[in-house]
């Protein structure tokens, strides 16, 4: 990576996962599961997909079952997700299935080229994109969703100092290797915007990491759907608990065969990176592009809601290997609790309001945010 100046931590991050020809997700794509670097709720095996489908046909059914429908899928990776997701649909429900138009947006060609491979047999329903600003020439009804994507979107690192906060950028060490660089001021109005609402009087040295680019991120895609939902699966939390004072390295990781370590620049392009979601950010910012957030709960309990009917269907015959995967994705002590689930309204003239619960839950303020 030649650098001639301090690079922003995200600029470094963006090059290290998604170089066209050198980043971590440019690879060949075995970057998730056992052979891999880390697990998701995918490779968990296709009851995931299996309980997504039954969530997408019940808002397809509530919306009118319009004709034709969208999918839009945001880090479809090797397309395992999405092959579960239509032939769960495809057993659930032919004409929906037959309705639909499942877009991919995805900017790497080694990725793209394995989803069009797994994808043969539903290539008549699938539509393969580079950008998801391609969508907008025809929006739909439909939903815009992803697992784990939101966590590998770069961020920014920033550290409190005696003066406040200070970005964290990536310059050149004595011994070639890259080095933090901690003193820069807080010039960028998009990252002083972010760190406002974190409030101050943190330890001295205490580090975390800010995404400023969620609206710009979600705004394509809702130009893609004439109206409907964002649905985003992450680790995360929402802001007063990611930020509070006792976090004090923030939630930065890296993967690298199941290990996870906490150093990014020792070895980019051959490590994920990542760090958690900030899920009130990601409320605020699709709120301010129009949407209404409908739900905000831990995986385990949107799952079991999601999968009463799938769960009662087995009930005197039960599938062991189909249950132990919902454990997996559920139970708290495994991906249950530590992942959450986040669903946003987009144009629905009357969406069902947030629970005080979950309002709670996703610290956002006041209900005049549009919720
Ligand atoms: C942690 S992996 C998750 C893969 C898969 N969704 C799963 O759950 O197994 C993150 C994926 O998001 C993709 N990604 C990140 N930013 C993206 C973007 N702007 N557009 C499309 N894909 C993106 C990466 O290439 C990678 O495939």
């Amino acid at each position: 990576m030649a650098m001639e100046g301090p690079l922003d931590f995200s600029a470094f991050m963006a090059t290290a996962l998604y170089h066209p020809a050198l980043g971590y997700y440019a690879r060949e794509p075995r970057q998730v599961g056992r052979r891999g670097d880390f697990f998701t709720s995918v490779s968990v095996g296709p009851v995931f997909g299996a309980l997504l489908a039954r969530r997408f046909r019940a808002w397809w059914q509530a919306a009118g079952s319009p004709q034709p429908w969208r999918l839009i899928e945001c880090g479809a990776h090797d397309g395992t997700l999405a092959a579960d997701i239509l032939a769960a649909l495809g057993q659930l429900d032919p004409a929906a299935l037959a309705a639909l138009e499942y877009a991919i947006p995805e900017p790497l060609p080694r990725l793209q080229a394995a989803q069009r491979e797994k994808l043969q047999p539903y290539a008549e329903h699938v539509r393969f994109l580079t950008r998801p600003a391609e969508l907008a020439a025809r929006p739909l009804p439909g939903i815009a969703f992803g697992n784990e994507l939101l966590d590998s979107l770069p961020f920014e690192v920033v550290e409190w100092q005696a003066d406040g906060w200070h970005p964290c950028r990536v310059g050149c060490g004595p011994d070639g290797g890259f080095s933090w660089e901690t003193q820069a001021p807080l010039d960028t109005p998009a990252l002083a915007a972010a760190l406002a609402p974190l409030g101050s009087g943190f330890p001295i040295g205490y580090r975390s990491e800010v995404r400023t680019g969620y609206g710009g991120f979600f705004a394509p895609l809702l130009a893609g759907l004439s109206s409907g939902m964002l649905l985003w699966f992450d680790y995360g939390h929402a802001r007063p608990d990611y930020y509070h004072p006792s976090r004090h390295q923030g939630t930065l990781q890296t993967f690298s065969k199941h290990r996870a370590a906490a150093d990014p620049l020792l070895d980019p392009g051959a490590i994920d990176i990542t760090a958690d979601v900030d899920f009130t950010a990601v409320a605020e910012a699709a709120i301010a592009l129009g949407c209404r957030p409908l739900r905000f709960c831990s995986q385990g309990t949107w799952l079991t809601g999601v999968g009463r009917e799938w769960l009662l269907a087995m009930e005197g015959q039960p599938d062991a290997g189909l249950l132990r995967q919902f454990q997996t994705l559920t139970h708290p002590a495994q991906l249950g609790a530590r992942f959450h689930v986040l669903e946003l309204a987009w144009n629905d003239p009357a969406p069902a309001p947030l629970t005080a619960a979950d309002r709670h839950r996703l610290a956002l303020s006041a209900p005049s945010q549009g919720t």
